[in-house]
């Protein structure tokens, strides 16, 4: 097993103080190769040249607008500077739940590529592509385009949205991406291009923090069931709106018909650092399975307002034009605040990953791993 480091790796523990106020997959572009030690921290330090802040000690880490992703993506393919600087990207952007890049200089088309980067140099399975949404338009050339997140429906009436009912309560929407896959999102990315004047903040919760705070006996009991994710909801709005869903491949070749239904562990064993997550959402996850409609219904009550009202497990990004949000689906989740009536709109990516797992033999809780440190 390795060990993290506390000083020196930047991996892990502030490195500046946290704030004190509140279509069908192409295998030749993607590579299931990872140099590193499964679970490992990369062992090349090329990001710590750049700041970065920790947004809060649970989740999120923001660095400086001085470092432009651009400038990582135009090295050539291959070179061992573009690979471990990817490598290490990865890893802190699954580490710390959510990375934030002010003010990036970057295409629809660059994200595409940064997108495919990110997924190969994590060690997703070989097969793992951009994800295409159920909903989305395909470009001419059949392949997914950079999808467009905004508020506002598109010509066709569709739009990413979990609930037709809307609920005063701004939790509603907590989700993590696409967990009604079989092979839900590894890495979502979102580059925000116009904003309302105010309002529109990003909320992301630390699923690490979760897993964390519950007891060993509920860890344990959780740990050996698994759980239903549904996204019946697209069928319905389709038939509305009379459009055609995506079929599939949607990034990976199990993401395919119209059921939109996996089930997946409640625990769930982060891929890339080893640590284990809860990964239930309240848009998408039905029913825990294995135990009473009455049992299932209770547990997820308790832990979806787990997750909804420990604000000690999150943080609210308050976006500035150009900024880009990379996060690792299965170490957070997030919900955005529909608390204004201007366009808000953004280019956004999400690369899928494998079937999740749950590791017993290694995976770990992260809060305890860091605490061995010494
Ligand atoms: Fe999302």
């Amino acid at each position: 097993m390795h060990k993290l480091a506390l000083s020196g790796s930047g991996y892990h523990l502030p490195v500046s103080p946290p704030p004190t106020a509140p279509g069908s997959p192409d295998p030749s572009r993607a590579s299931s190769r990872t140099r590193r030690e499964r679970y490992a921290p990369p062992s090349s330090h090329y990001l710590d040249e750049h700041k970065r802040e920790h947004l809060t000690p649970a989740i999120g880490l923001r660095f400086e607008r001085e470092f432009q992703l651009k400038d990582v993506l135009a090295l050539p393919e291959g070179d061992e500077r573009r690979e471990a600087t990817f490598e290490e990207l990865a890893y802190l952007i699954s580490l710390h739940g959510v990375c934030a890049f002010p003010a990036q200089d970057l295409s629809p088309e660059d994200l595409e590529r940064l997108a495919l980067a990110l997924g190969r140099a994590s060690g997703a399975p070989a097969d793992s592509d951009l994800h295409i949404h159920p909903t989305a338009a395909l470009g001419e050339d059949g392949r997914p385009k950079v999808g467009t997140i905004s508020n506002k429906a598109d010509s066709r009436g569709a739009r990413i949205n979990f609930k037709d009912e809307r609920s005063e309560l701004a939790s509603q929407g907590i989700h993590t991406d696409i967990s009604f896959e079989r092979r839900p999102a590894r890495y979502s990315m979102l580059r925000m291009h116009t904003l309302p004047p105010t309002g529109g903040d990003t909320l992301f919760y630390s699923s690490y923090a979760h897993h964390d705070k519950l007891s060993a006996p509920m860890r344990a009991m959780l740990s050996g069931l698994r759980a239903r994710h549904s996204g019946a909801m697209f069928r319905e709005q389709a038939r509305r709106h009379g459009f055609d869903l995506h079929l599939g491949p949607r990034g990976a070749p199990d993401n395919v018909d119209d059921s939109f239904e996996a089930s997946h562990p409640v625990i769930r064993t982060n891929a890339v650092t080893g640590f284990n997550t809860l990964f239930v959402n309240q848009c998408f996850t039905e029913r825990i399975e294995g135990v009473t409609f009455d049992e299932s219904r209770a547990l997820l009550d308790y832990l979806f307002k787990l997750q909804a009202q420990s604000h000690d497990a999150q943080v609210r990004y308050r976006w500035s034009e150009g900024d880009l949000c990379i996060w690792d689906n299965s170490a957070c989740l997030h919900c955005a605040t529909f608390d204004y009536d201007e366009e808000r709109s953004g280019d956004r990516t999400v690369f899928v990953g494998e079937a999740p797992a749950f590791d017993a033999e290694r995976g770990r809780s992260r809060r305890e791993a860091l605490a061995s440190v010494v």
